[in-house]
């Protein structure tokens, strides 16, 4: 073997795991494998698990944060309206820059999957150009997916449909939409409909940002439920916020989710967003405005926490810590039960995997030995502590590396050093 990971713990509660890597796959998978490695790991039982998968991001507007000036307010709306500002001064080159330094911290942070929205409304289509270019330059250590965004509404802006057929045939991978940004409920209903149809026809995936807003009416998602079972398209559809479900009467929402979980619409939620950007017409009591992840999830509607914002028009933090996005959503929805801060985890890996439809993902015998060692004994533990990513291995070639975290103490009669590490189980 080229490469043997001995006494890992895995996501799922195993523990004393060794994994075997051969070439660019990983050969075995178990307990004390008999099997020697050209190189060999201890991972000292710390958690490895398949990388880290961001289903919701805007890769075209990263790290611009402050050009040409920052957000006053912080709103969705100046956010918007700051983006409008700053697109007719996007220069290729600049933004192809700042999305391959966001690539690299995504590999620093294990982050080695991503589905990046593009805005197609500018008639240049500029930031499609740049991002594909990016996608080609990354394509050996990150898979990014790009979705045709008509950021200002497909119907409401003059040209957008034919932007997004053109980005699609210039190689972009999803169809995305905005209908709750459109003039009205009826053009935003329409503008589903058209959209699912067009994928539809050319097989592709859907993908929209759908009821972002905390109008109780806006109703999207079942438009977009109901087209998808129409038109056969279970499984490759998915909608991203869905936020105005937080604030739905819940009569109405207890027919919704069982419709959604019929079409097989995977849901996306985006908790360092959505805590910040929704409520903001409230006094108190203000509302948190994320989607009801817990509710969606026992219905068995696959949903994945996305980071969507990194340092741009409409959120001025993050790093492209996955961690940090699971670690948000645990509270946001108030997930602090033992299985739901599990699924926590799975909702920033294994479930944005199947989102996206990625190939040879997870740690068994024949998929990509693609792995990040977290300092950290399990998935619980590596949220809490939103864990150093000890080693990254994409193809298994170590990617990155970075020291676990520690601090030296001078107290008297005490530890010399401190590890923030209860126990090495879960
Ligand atoms: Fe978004």
């Amino acid at each position: 073997m080229d490469l043997v990971i001995r006494n890992a713990s895995l996501a799922d509660g195993r523990h004393g795991i060794d994994i075997a890597i051969e070439g660019e796959r990983i050969a075995a998978v178990g307990p004390q494998l008999p099997q020697r490695g050209l190189r060999e790991i201890d991972a000292g039982g710390d958690l490895v698990s398949p990388p880290f998968v961001d289903a919701h991001f805007h890769m075209d507007a990263t790290l611009s944060y402050g050009l040409p000036r920052v957000n006053e307010s912080g709103t969705l709306l100046e956010g918007i309206a700051l983006w409008g500002e700053l697109k007719p001064q996007l220069a290729q080159e600049a933004l192809i820059e700042r999305a391959m330094e966001y690539c690299d911290w995504a590999v620093a942070r294990g982050l080695l999957a991503i589905r990046t929205h593009v805005d197609i409304c500018d008639d240049r289509l500029l930031a499609v150009e740049a991002l594909l270019e990016v996608k080609r330059r990354v394509a050996s250590y990150i898979d990014l997916q790009l979705v045709a965004f008509p950021q200002d509404g497909l119907l409401r802006s003059p040209g957008a449909f034919e932007n997004l057929k053109r980005a699609i045939a210039m190689g972009v991978d999803v169809v995305g939409g905005i209908p709750h940004f459109e003039r009205t409920m009826a053009q935003g209903a329409e503008s589903v409909r058209l959209l699912c149809e067009f994928a539809a026809g050319k097989g592709l995936m859907v993908d929209m940002h759908c009821d972002e807003t905390d109008d109780p009416l806006s109703r999207h998602i079942e438009t977009l439920a109901y087209e998808t079972q129409r038109l056969g398209m279970q499984g490759r559809v998915t909608g991203s916020h869905l936020t105005s479900m937080h604030s739905m009467d819940n009569y109405y929402v207890s027919k919704l989710i069982p419709l959604i979980a019929e079409s097989g619409v995977a849901a996306i939620a985006n908790p360092l967003i959505n805590i910040t950007l929704q409520g903001r017409h409230d006094t108190y009591p203000k509302r948190r405005g994320m989607t009801r992840v817990p509710e969606l999830l026992a219905a068995g509607v696959p949903v994945a926490f996305g980071h969507d914002c990194v340092m741009d028009p409409w959120y001025g933090l993050g790093s492209g810590d996955m961690l940090e996005v699971a670690h948000m959503g645990l509270h946001v929805a108030q997930m602090t039960g033992q299985a739901a801060m599990r699924q926590c985890f799975l909702a920033v890996t294994e479930t944005p995997a199947r989102i996206l439809g990625l190939q040879g993902y997870g740690i068994v015998p024949g998929a990509s030995a693609d792995l990040v060692l977290l300092d950290a004994g399990g998935p619980v533990e590596a949220i809490r502590l939103r864990a150093a990513r000890r080693l990254v291995l994409r193809r298994g070639k170590v990617l990155s590396e970075a020291p676990p975290a520690r601090a030296s103490l001078n107290l008297p009669g005490r530890p010399q050093s401190v590890d923030f590490r209860l126990t090495r189980k879960e």
